[in-house]
């Protein structure tokens, strides 16, 4: 790919490039969306799609009628109706080594506050590369069948799921009235290899993997095309359930089995580490000859009741972990090595690769990490490298073969100073270890455009402010223009609609006399009548309403938008879960404990709570937040659990606590509506007090604040 930036490319250079981007990305779209063969990294797409947009920003007149930009992503969602999971359809937690097991056996335990000796039983099964499905039964008919989606919300998929013969469309025995069982599409290798043949004969695109053959069947709009692939299913876990019809992970699996349903024959339990790593060993021995994909081992704690006290963080169950089994890797050239300049100021390097296929998926990037990795690898241009891919994780490059050095190999020297403004980049030292930062950052902060022009671009995209019409190539332009330097600015552009009209036509004039120049006048004409089609006067009119529709907007979206370090949409959805409003969460981060409050959010850590309180220490942000607020209604965030006695309710636990750990209380009590703090203030609701308290217990007599003991708390919210 020609890396010349827009700037310095000529209207016939700019021409020939979006043609060839605009063949190249209908190619990569048809391959994925079409076949669910990924030709391309994410990654890299979308690098694709923003070089296109890139030079469609300079060369406004040259925008294709077939141009990429104006599809919105041929995404296949839009096809089927959506499904709203009602209960969400979360991911798993990894662990890639037998410590990382361990240390999550250890974490169970002490959330629950059992002794190293105390017994844990766990279940053991495949983790099968396939595409979780939901399956709705009711008096044990199945009525719906979903994709997970994003998680909260899939697409139905019933009349598919329907064909598939491993899926009853009746429950033997006596299921619960309503159960929605959840579990695993998958294709055997076996058919998969027919599949690719028979593809093969009618000429058409074979799939790279079984998963991709499995996902792409089921999304047939044609169920009859769906019922022709041979697809399988595993039963391996639910979400609504009417009355649960039993008490472990096992015994669930069981009746699952009873009711007809298939389930994975490999699934055992456990009680110790040992016993786990043996069935992970076991189970991998077998792998090879299953004669279905899988990629890892996942253990379940067993018995529901902890299950359900364990809870989940974020988007995956503490109860649960997927043990991956080990990336893939291949061998190829570094053929250059890119810095990329991120909204943190952040120089990543990235290395690209003559493309290789790993594991299925062709890899043109992967990353480098940092300076020091680079200089650990010696890593030089024209190096063989090989390169590890696992998941979904982003590519990466594990070693060097010196064996394979050629002599023209080149040393890399890790820049200095930012690629994109010029500043000094710079590794900083943390005050409190004295180590020196692995980064190497912009200083340019607010001079440094890809920092402004990147956090604006994270500002109004799709899980923040998701403003239709204001993509990246338009937030460029304003900047570049000045029309944008602060989210502020968005919203400061409806009251000029002349001016951004005015700003977009002189662009168009100036690439025209550029276009006329370089061209003469025939194509001019021809660019003039295309220029006509693109209604202009409506596009500036439709974006005017875009941006004002945004000016209500929810408190975590508000969050997310911020691009605090750290805080992505799952981190702004538990802030603003805990603070529900903006004014209870502005307060709170000017609070002068604001740092402990936020360790004590479920979910929260302390280098995000550093993160969140550096970001509202420094004065420039807090203004910028401020200019913003006064175009915003920010609506209040609902509560999770209204009808919960405690919901709403500031609660603070002090002394030693003797049925359930301090962590679990936390869990539960957010989980019930109710904000747990460290400090006792006129503003608590409720001080739980076991054993041994002191400080706090004054201070909540002092305050007049209800205090109770452990039991009566329990009694409170429901034992
Ligand atoms: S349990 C609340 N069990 O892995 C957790 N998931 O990486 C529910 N998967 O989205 C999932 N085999 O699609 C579970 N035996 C298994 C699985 C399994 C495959 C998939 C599932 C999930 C993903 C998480």
């Amino acid at each position: 790919m020609s890396a010349k930036s827009p700037d310095k490319l000529t209207s016939q250079d700019a021409e020939k490039e979006l043609d060839r981007l605009a063949k190249l990305i209908a190619a990569h779209d048809r391959a994925y969306y079409s076949h669910d063969a990924p030709t391309v990294s994410d990654a890299d797409y979308d690098a694709l799609r923003r070089r296109n947009a890139e030079i469609e920003a300079r060369f406004p007149l040259l925008v294709r009628p077939d141009s990429p930009s104006h599809r919105v992503g041929a995404k296949a969602s839009a096809k089927f109706a959506k499904v709203a999971h009602r209960v969400p359809m979360l991911s798993l937690d990894n662990a890639f080594d037998d410590a990382d097991v361990a240390d999550w056996l250890g974490r169970v335990r002490r959330f629950l506050g059992l002794a190293d000796t105390d017994a844990v039983c766990v279940t053991a099964e495949p983790k099968i590369d396939g595409l979780s499905a939901a399956l709705r039964y009711e008096n044990g008919l199945l009525v719906q069948g979903a994709t997970r989606g994003d998680g909260q919300e899939g697409e139905d998929i019933t009349a598919n799921l329907r064909t598939i013969a491993d899926i009853p469309l009746r429950l033997k025995g006596k299921p619960p009235v309503l159960l929605e069982v959840r579990g695993e599409v998958y294709m055997a290798h076996k058919a998969f290899a027919a599949l690719n043949r028979r593809q093969e004969a009618e000429g058409k695109p074979t799939y790279a993997n079984p998963r991709n053959s499995a996902a792409g069947s089921v999304r047939q709009l044609d169920p009859a095309v769906t019922a022709g692939r041979a697809l399988n299913f595993f039963a391996y876990a639910w979400g609504e359930c009417s009355a649960l019809p039993a008490d472990t992970q096992s015994d669930m699996i069981a009746a699952f089995a009873s009711y007809g349903l298939p389930v994975n024959p490999l699934m055992r339990r456990c009680e110790t580490v040992a016993a786990v790593l043996d069935v992970y060993r076991a189970v991998g021995e077998q792998r090879a000859g299953l004669g279905y994909d899988i990629d890892g081992v996942v253990y379940k704690v067993d018995r529901l009741d902890l299950q359900a006290r364990l809870g989940f963080v974020s988007r995956s169950p503490r109860w649960a972990i997927a043990h991956k089994f080990p990336a893939e890797q291949a061998e190829t050239v570094l053929e250059g090595i890119e810095i990329q300049v991120g909204r943190t100021g952040k120089l990543a390097p990235v290395a690209r690769l003559k493309p290789v296929t790993v594991g299925g998926v062709v890899v043109q990037n992967a990353t480098l990490h940092n300076e020091d990795q680079i200089a650990r690898l010696d890593a030089r241009i024209g190096d063989t490298v090989v390169i590890q891919r696992a998941g979904d994780v982003i590519p990466q490059v594990l070693s060097v073969r010196l064996d394979k050095r050629p002599k023209s190999a080149k040393p890399y020297k890790f820049p200095d100073t930012c690629p994109i403004c010029g500043s000094h980049a710079v590794r900083e030292v943390d005050e409190k270890t004295g180590k020196m930062d692995v980064d190497r950052r912009c200083t340019g902060g607010l001079v440094c455009d890809a920092q402004t022009v990147e956090r604006l671009k994270y500002f109004v995209a799709r899980d923040a402010f998701d403003i239709e019409g204001l993509g990246g190539t338009l937030i460029e332009l304003f900047h570049d223009k000045g029309l944008l330097k602060e989210p502020a600015d968005i919203f400061a552009l409806t009251e000029k609609p002349a001016k951004v009209a005015q700003v977009l036509a002189d662009h168009r004039a100036a690439l025209s006399e550029e276009r006329r120049e370089a061209q003469g006048k025939e194509v001019a004409k021809a660019a003039k009548a295309r220029k006509k089609d693109e209604g202009e006067g409506k596009q500036v009119e439709n974006l005017m309403a875009a941006i004002a529709a945004r000016r209500i907007i929810g408190l975590d979206r508000l969050i997310n938008a911020l691009g605090i370090r750290h805080v992505g949409e799952t981190t702004a959805r538990l802030l603003a879960r805990h603070y529900r409003g903006i004014d209870a969460f502005l307060d709170g981060m000017k609070a002068e404990n604001a740092r402990e409050d936020l360790q004590h959010i479920e979910g929260i850590g302390g280098v995000v709570a550093e993160a969140i309180h550096d970001f509202f220490d420094e004065p420039h942000n807090v203004k910028a937040l401020g200019r913003l607020l006064r175009w915003l209604d920010v609506t209040d965030m609902a509560a999770p659990s209204k009808s919960s006695p405690v919901s709403g309710k500031t609660v603070v636990f002090t002394g030693t606590l003797e049925k359930m750990t301090r962590a679990e209380a936390k869990a539960r009590a957010e989980s019930l509506g109710a904000k747990v703090s460290g400090s006792v203030s006129a503003k608590t609701d409720i001080v739980v007090a076991g054993p041994g308290a002191g400080s706090k217990l004054k201070d909540a007599q002092k305050h007049g604040v209800a205090v109770m003991d452990e039991d009566a708390w329990l009694a409170l919210i429901g034992g």
